[in-house]
């Protein structure tokens, strides 16, 4: 499992499995980041062709949300769509958005699945590497900030809500080259440490393993299921910084469809239940992440992430009470 060839072999031989028919989400609300395109586009869709009654997408460009919220509102026009800004290189609009959804009645399905690959090395407005801010600083904060909102909602409902990050299998092949660095998050925002784009995005993925873990150990499953999966090498526009010959070929002869890849996460946020608290899935199953994640150094590089993203956390947004959000 995680090998290039193991890749291969499953991207040509799995079957991605839909949702069963007979799944309802009437009367529930979800919120899904990145629902503008892609796999968080077709996510969206899904849940409302499963019924789902309250939907948020959460999108940087609400021009493009709204044209998402048309296309999916056509086929499903009793659903309540909803468009809300939500920039992840912003703390100030992570911090609105999750305020906002304080409002929200219930809020049973979180899907953190608004990220990037960026290539080149350039940084947020807060200075940080952007795929670090992306899909791990402002991830971790939207996802730090909804908790509360979430075991609201289960305590009222009694059914334990549901937070899903789309991490990747990617994650198995980084090197990693930070993980010894005094303090991993300064490191990797420092532009010698940019190296390699693609190892970078892959290291961003891995970082979602080590907070998704982190995060369920210090929550209820019985409250809220914390879980992560990879939804598979799918055709969108993630890739869209990626020119090369190369990946155009191997996107022809191996990617699956946005549709597809919705497949997987929905798999993770729905089907799979509390067995699946802090795991990694692949193919629709629980399965080790990498064996770096598993080992000894790798146990203690999630505990000080943790810490230092809480740290940088605390720093970016002094406004902000993060001591009561998780148990521990
Ligand atoms: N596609 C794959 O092969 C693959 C494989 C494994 C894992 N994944 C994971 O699957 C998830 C979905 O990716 P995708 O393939 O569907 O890519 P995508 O088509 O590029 O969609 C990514 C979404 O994230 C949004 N986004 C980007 N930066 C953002 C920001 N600063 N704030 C808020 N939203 C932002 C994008 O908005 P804009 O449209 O405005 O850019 C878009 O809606 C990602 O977590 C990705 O890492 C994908």
């Amino acid at each position: 499992m995680g090998g290039q060839l193991g890749f291969i072999v499953n991207q040509i031989t799995f079957k991605p499995k839909p949702l069963p028919a007979d799944i309802r989400f009437d009367n529930q609300t979800a919120i899904v980041t990145g629902s503008n395109v892609g796999i968080g586009l077709e996510s969206a869709r899904q849940l409302t062709s499963h019924g789902i009654s309250h939907l948020i997408l959460g999108v940087r460009d609400t021009t493009k949300g709204d044209a998402a919220q048309a296309d999916i509102q056509k086929s499903n026009p009793k659903c309540n769509i909803k468009v809300w800004q939500l920039d992840l290189e912003s703390f100030d609009s992570i911090v609105s958005f999750a305020d906002r959804a304080k409002s929200l009645d219930r809020l049973d399905i979180a899907i953190m699945n608004a990220a990037i690959k960026q290539l080149k090395f350039t940084t947020s407005p807060y200075g940080h590497e952007s795929n670090l801010q992306v899909n791990h600083l402002g991830t971790a904060l939207l996802s730090l900030l909804l908790l509360p909102t979430l075991r609201k909602s289960s305590k009222k409902n009694g059914i334990p809500s549901r937070l899903t990050f789309s991490s990747s299998e990617v994650h198995f092949w980084t090197p990693f080259n930070e993980k010894s660095a005094p303090k991993i998050l300064e490191r990797m925002d420092r532009k010698e440490s940019f190296t390699n784009g693609m190892e970078r995005y892959y290291t961003s993925k891995l970082l979602n393993v080590f907070w998704f873990r982190e995060l369920a150990s210090r929550i209820d499953a019985a409250e809220v299921i914390i879980n992560g999966t990879n939804p598979g090498f799918c055709a969108t526009q993630l890739h869209r910084h990626d020119h090369s010959q190369g990946f155009k070929i191997l996107a022809k002869l191996l990617a699956w469809s946005s549709e597809q890849g919705a497949y997987f996460l929905l798999d993770a946020a729905v089907t799979k239940k509390d067995e699946s608290h802090g795991a990694y899935i692949q193919e629709q199953k629980i399965t080790p992440p990498s064996k770096f994640v598993l080992s000894s150094q790798g146990k203690a590089v999630q505990k000080k992430l943790w810490a230092e993203t809480i740290e940088v956390l605390k720093k970016e947004c002094p406004n902000v009470m993060f001591d009561n959000v998780t148990n521990s």
